[in-house]
């Protein structure tokens, strides 16, 4: 039996305890006898902390305009087969009202980086929209890149408090083969951005890429210590599915096959959850567009929120990140009940009608000297 085996058994039982460096890649690494114990540990952690809920958080795609080019992502720059769309404010008001109608208390609003006054504007708009609306009872998070601190400023004078950036890999040598050496692409500004944010008083999420050419489970293990180390309230982590039009496709060799992308991305929340039980971590949509079962799987390792996508269907077809995302054409309604019975079937429990806020950040916030209370910001947003 290898050290590991023993450790996860300790921590399914509640006798322990901490997984180091070599305990993390010895299981990212490991052949398929070892998902059996690392889902039940993680399982076991979840049931003992956060308990069986699963949150719904909305997605909007309010844009998939970008200035940037990375390598592997369908919205880069360069990419000449993209229709580009922006929604009005009025038109993403629309498509969140119709969640909150459907008992949805959560939503992120999602973009390509850019920082033109008129996306700022309108994403300040939707937020202070959204305060008047429904005040308290609904949390918005954005993802919309890297921003400067001074459209951060004014995103959380308009009511913002969440915010998603996937550091992608902590690796800055592996970051630098997957992202153009030009200077708007750099480690050090995303993980400063990062830092900023959560010193500065926002509830942060990130995550990473599994499953990309040239990526090593030692690399994993050092994203799983970098999310620790940063202090995460949330975090999105999905396998990387390789799409035609960006220059990633042609490294496509170097990356393991689908399977196993799949397979590392269920380790990856299970050792998650078990190294930060408090935090929401989501069943991404890329997990469910490489695996049809990728809800379920992703829930029984350790996730607990689950993902719609409200972004009206003649904007959807143009976000692409990858190849054969997966769209859902039901209605919001039917969505939700088959995601009421998806859940049940692995014994979780769907909650509309809740934020879900995560735990990790509710004590964040009440620990001296930390979160919004050491950034000189009185946390007297609405959302
Ligand atoms: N496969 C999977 N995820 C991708 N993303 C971008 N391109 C891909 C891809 N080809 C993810 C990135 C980004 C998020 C918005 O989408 O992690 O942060
Ligand atoms: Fe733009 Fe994000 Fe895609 Fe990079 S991953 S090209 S920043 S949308």
């Amino acid at each position: 039996m290898m050290l590991a085996d023993e450790k996860l058994a300790a921590i399914r039982s509640g006798d322990a305890c901490d997984l180091s460096r070599r305990d993390l890649t010895d299981i990212l690494g490991a052949g398929p006898s070892v998902d059996e114990p690392l889902f039940h540990a993680a399982s076991a952690v979840l049931e003992r902390t956060v308990g069986p809920a699963v949150y719904l958080r909305g997605i909007v795609e309010i844009s998939n305009a970008c200035q940037k080019n990375c390598f592997y992502c369908g919205l880069r720059r360069d990419n000449p087969g993209v229709a580009r769309y922006r929604m009005s404010s009025e038109e993403v008001l629309e498509a969140l009202q119709e969640g909150f109608r459907a008992g949805l208390r959560s939503f992120l609003l999602q973009s390509g980086e850019m920082l033109g006054d008129e996306h700022i504007e309108t994403v300040a708009q939707v937020l202070s929209e959204c305060g008047r609306l429904w005040g308290d009872s609904v949390r918005m998070v954005l993802s919309l890149g890297e921003l400067p601190r001074a459209v951060l400023d004014r995103l959380w004078a308009a009511g913002g408090r969440r915010f998603l950036l996937r550091i992608e890999t902590s690796d800055r040598e592996l970051y630098g083969r997957l992202h153009p050496r030009d200077g708007i692409h750099r480690w050090s500004e995303r993980d400063a951005c990062l830092g900023y944010l959560s010193s500065s008083g926002w509830q942060t999420g990130s995550g990473v890429l599994v499953g990309l050419p040239w990526q090593t489970v030692g690399h994993l293990a050092g994203d799983l210590e970098y999310l620790r180390g940063i202090d995460i309230d949330m975090c999105g982590m999905g396998p990387w599915i390789e799409h035609s039009g960006t220059p990633l496709f042609e490294a496509r060799d170097s990356a393991p096959p689908v399977r196993e992308r799949v397979s590392l991305t269920l380790r990856m929340i299970a050792l998650l959850r078990i190294m930060m039980p408090e935090i929401n971590i989501s069943a991404t949509t890329a997990l469910q567009t490489l695996d049809p079962e990728g809800l379920e799987k992703g829930l029984q390792a350790g996730a607990n929120v689950f993902m719609p996508n409200l972004t009206p269907a003649r904007f959807r077809e143009n976000y692409n990140l990858y190849e054969g995302k997966v769209l859902v054409r039901d209605d919001l309604e039917t969505i939700i009940r088959s995601g009421k019975a998806r859940c049940g079937s692995v014994r979780r429990l769907l909650v509309p009608d809740d934020p879900g806020d995560p735990l990790h950040y509710t004590r964040r916030l009440a620990a001296p000297g930390r979160g919004a209370e050491a950034s000189g910001k009185a946390d007297g947003g609405v959302l």
